[in-house]
């Protein structure tokens, strides 16, 4: 595959114009021009249908980690019947090393908004929810701020633009809980309750928010609907890489010279993310280790890297994922077994606890990793911790049991001989 010409890409989602965040500004450089070709021109958009078509067409696989097409799952959504149909805009972003929503509330909340308002004509939505992580109080404010000039100027509300269509847009901010973000957990705490996941099927679309078809898009996701609506789902699909294609922000932190969110076409190699974008290991050291797109994509050494882009299919082929394409870069001092310790520590503290699998076997990951991080863990106890993953995986209701098995398998598997290194001798081997 050739690679993207990352270097001359000109920015969508987070361009570098002043005060794009202001309705005036957003508008004067092209904003709202997609929601109103929506909602007005029928020539060109005859029904929703033809929205939701060229949306799947274009491919944009879901931004908040699983990869799904996005237009596929509006089209999951069944006939409208007169009843509430509801969007929940996942911005609860709470997967460590994932922080590129935020970018969006900040620098350019209208090009979400209006992703929304398409979505939910496309899906003859009356209702929007966007869900913000308790802790990005000020993006909760812009967006509230947002939101209102938005229903000032006529873009929500209704009746919007003339067309018949009435659409009220909420902002439900979250209050903490990591699971809120899993999509029907984040279901029941917008209708009030405590957040446990739900069993699946039925998906959302089928029963959702109060029973009624809803369709959860992650922020960023529905922030690419204007583009793909002005410029085409070709424009979309001839962005980066064939089978993951368009825009994508990169989230890039750990030791590098200079962590941030950087907008550039999916599939660019990893290295050039590393040792250009963001301008290399801090301090000239070595690069040791990279977990790809949050801390359930399973990590990767720095001998694995060469070729390797940013994409689903590169990425799989050396058994990991794109996730949130929040990258974590760690340098040849990185100690493999305490990073995984506290990302073991994360996954119990935030488990919900309703399955027995993920309960407990969270806990006893993070416990067995604690004693072979405190030197006093024998080599059988990683066998035991493998052992461990594949009794949680899959058993569960959602996808956190995997979340917090997969780290722990591919970091031991990849990084044998450092665990090894930090057990005691056991009795057996002793003798
Ligand atoms: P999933 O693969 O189960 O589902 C993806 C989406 O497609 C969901 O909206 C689901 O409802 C829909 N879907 C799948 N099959 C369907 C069917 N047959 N019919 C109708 N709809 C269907 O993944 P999930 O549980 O939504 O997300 C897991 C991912 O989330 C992980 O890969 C992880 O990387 C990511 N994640 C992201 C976080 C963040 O902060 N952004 C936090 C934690 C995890
Ligand atoms: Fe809760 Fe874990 Fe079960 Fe998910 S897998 S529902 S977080 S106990």
């Amino acid at each position: 595959m050739s690679k993207p010409d990352w270097k001359n890409f000109e920015p969508v989602l987070i361009p570098d114009i002043p005060d794009l965040d202001q309705i005036k500004n957003y508008e004067k450089n092209g904003g709202y021009s997609a929601l109103k070709s929506v909602f007005t021109d029928n020539d060109k958009w005859p029904d929703s249908k033809s929205v939701i078509n060229e949306v799947k067409e274009a491919n944009i696989r879901g931004r908040g980690g699983a990869g799904f097409n996005a237009g596929l799952k509006w089209s999951f959504m069944p006939p409208a019947d007169g009843g509430p149909r509801y969007l929940a805009c996942n911005g609860d972003e709470s997967e460590p090393g994932t922080f590129k929503d935020r970018k969006i509330f900040e620098y350019n909340p209208h090009i979400f908004i209006e992703g929304a308002l398409i979505a939910a004509y496309a899906m003859e939505i009356t209702t929007i929810y966007v869900y913000i992580r308790g802790e990005y109080k000020s993006y909760i404010d812009m967006m509230e701020e947002a939101i209102q000039d938005a229903y000032d100027a006529g873009y929500i509300g209704k009746d919007i633009l003339g067309s018949g269509r009435d659409i009220e847009f909420y902002v439900h901010s979250g209050a903490g809980a990591y699971i809120c973000g899993e999509e029907t957990s984040m279901l029941e705490s917008l209708e009030g309750k405590r957040g446990y996941p739900r069993v699946k099927p039925p998906f959302p679309a089928q029963k959702g928010l109060w029973g009624r078809p809803t369709t959860i898009n992650n922020i960023e996701t529905l922030a690419h609907v204007p583009a793909v609506i002005n410029r085409g789902a070709e424009w979309f699909k001839g962005v980066g890489a064939k089978n993951h294609p368009g825009p994508v922000l990169y989230g890039i932190s750990g030791h590098v010279n200079r962590p941030g969110v950087y907008e550039l076409p999916s599939g660019v190699p990893v290295l050039d993310l590393i040792h250009d974008v963001a301008q290399g290991i801090k301090g000239g050291k070595e690069l040791k280790a990279v977990i790809p797109g949050g801390s359930s994509t399973p990590v990767l050494r720095a001998d694995q890297l060469d070729g390797i882009t940013m994409d689903s299919d590169s990425l799989r082929t050396v058994g990991t994922m794109m996730g949130t394409a929040g990258m974590v870069v760690m340098d040849e001092d990185t100690d493999m077994v305490d990073v995984l310790w506290r990302i073991a520590h994360f996954y119990h503290h935030e488990s919900c606890g309703q399955c027995t699998p993920c309960r407990e076997g969270t806990g006893w990951l993070e416990k067995i990793l604690l004693k072979i991080k405190n030197g006093e863990g024998e080599v059988k106890d990683l066998d035991l911790l493998l052992d461990l993953t594949t009794q949680m995986e899959g058993r569960t209701i959602c996808a956190l049991a995997d979340a917090a098995a997969w780290p722990v398998r591919h970091t031991i598997n990849r990084f044998r001989d450092e665990f090894e290194a930090r057990c005691k001798k056991s009795v057996h081997a002793l003798a």
